[in-house]
């Protein structure tokens, strides 16, 4: 099967830093509660000045600087949000026009929740199979502090604002196989969209936990066994940030030593479709992971959605 190339990635979070401790001022809460259930320890948050297009428009900037590259060969973008600026337009076709790409390219909004970035790679491999130009641009961004209920301690110490890219290009040498599905479910994770309130994101907590934990490690293992290999083929896992406990437990599930899934939730909470975006970014930016390595990468979330892809870096 035809894969794709990542030929780099950026990855960007508003200046103001929101602790644990900030939050137990806004909460019944403590840093001790939030560490010890989640892994987090603090998260970004917009003010002022920073939107949901602000931070896409950064992190590909910072992709798009490390790739030498005609921006005018970029036939799509895709950003992947579920807490745009405007309902219209779409945060892609802004950021569009923030970057200055041609007018030539295929722009919208991808909304699959905390599978957003999985969903935009397969979603952006094939619309570069059809395009007569070679790159895409895929962006996860979200600003999900204006969404939160700061009174339901439950869900407000979990989120953070953020954006991660990937400039993107069919590779056919590189392999690649996805997996993915959807049970829709309005109970267990929603965000109104009532015209007459703006809506916050409702999350039952336990019910996630559980769909998490039980999902990701057969989704991980349908993957790779459709791909042909065995768990041990892949180099690192970059899973979606919403809990350290689950992916500690996905690996235990998968008997992976846990060294191989990277985790950067501690820094940057639960940023939804931002999430794997900017683990990727971050995780290459250190040396995680490597060219040359086999990379699987796995969102769940509301919708209820999951997928998860492997691709050669
Ligand atoms: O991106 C979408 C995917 N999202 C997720 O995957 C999130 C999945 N869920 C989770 O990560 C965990 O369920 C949470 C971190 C949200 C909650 O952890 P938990 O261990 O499942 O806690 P719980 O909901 O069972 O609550 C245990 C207790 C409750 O108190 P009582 O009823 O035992 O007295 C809660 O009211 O902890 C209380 N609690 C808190 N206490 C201090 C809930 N939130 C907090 C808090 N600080 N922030």
């Amino acid at each position: 099967m035809k894969g794709i190339h990542i030929l780099a990635t950026g990855h960007f979070a508003p200046d103001k830093i929101v602790t644990n401790d900030d939050l137990s001022k806004i909460v019944d809460t403590t840093d001790e509660w939030i560490t010890s259930r989640t892994g987090m320890k603090k998260r970004h948050f917009c003010e002022a000045g920073d939107n949901n297009v602000t931070l896409a428009t950064e992190a590909a900037k910072m992709a798009l600087d490390k790739a030498d590259i005609d921006i005018n060969e970029i036939g799509a973008l895709v950003v992947s949000t579920f807490s745009g600026d405007y309902l219209v337009p779409s945060a892609a076709c802004q950021v569009q026009q923030e970057l200055g790409l041609s007018d030539d390219i295929i722009c919208f909004d991808l909304n699959a929740a905390c599978s957003g970035f999985v969903f935009g790679i397969e979603t952006m491999r094939g619309l570069l199979m059809q395009s007569e130009k070679r790159y895409g641009l895929l962006i996860g961004s979200e600003c999900i502090s204006r969404r939160l209920d700061m009174t339901d301690r439950g869900s407000c110490i979990l989120f953070g604002d953020g954006a991660g890219a990937a400039l993107i290009e069919l590779d056919e040498n590189r392999s690649y196989t996805s997996v993915y599905g959807c049970h829709g479910d309005l109970a267990v994770i929603n965000c109104p969209n009532d015209a007459n309130k703006p809506g916050r994101v409702h999350m039952e907590g336990q019910a996630t936990y559980k769909f998490a934990v039980s999902t990701v490690p057969k989704l991980i293992k349908k993957v790779v066994e459709k791909a042909g290999i065995e768990l041990e083929a892949i180099d690192a896992y970059v899973c979606h940030q919403a809990n350290a406990r689950i992916v500690d437990a996905v690996a235990k599930h998968l008997k992976q030593p846990k060294e191989k899934f990277f985790m950067n939730l501690d820094e940057y909470a639960n940023t939804s479709a931002a999430s794997v975006a900017i683990a990727l970014s971050d995780a290459i930016d250190k040396g995680f992971c490597k060219p040359g390595q086999k990379v699987l990468l796995a969102g769940f979330g509301a919708g209820k959605t999951w997928g998860a892809i492997i691709v050669d870096l």
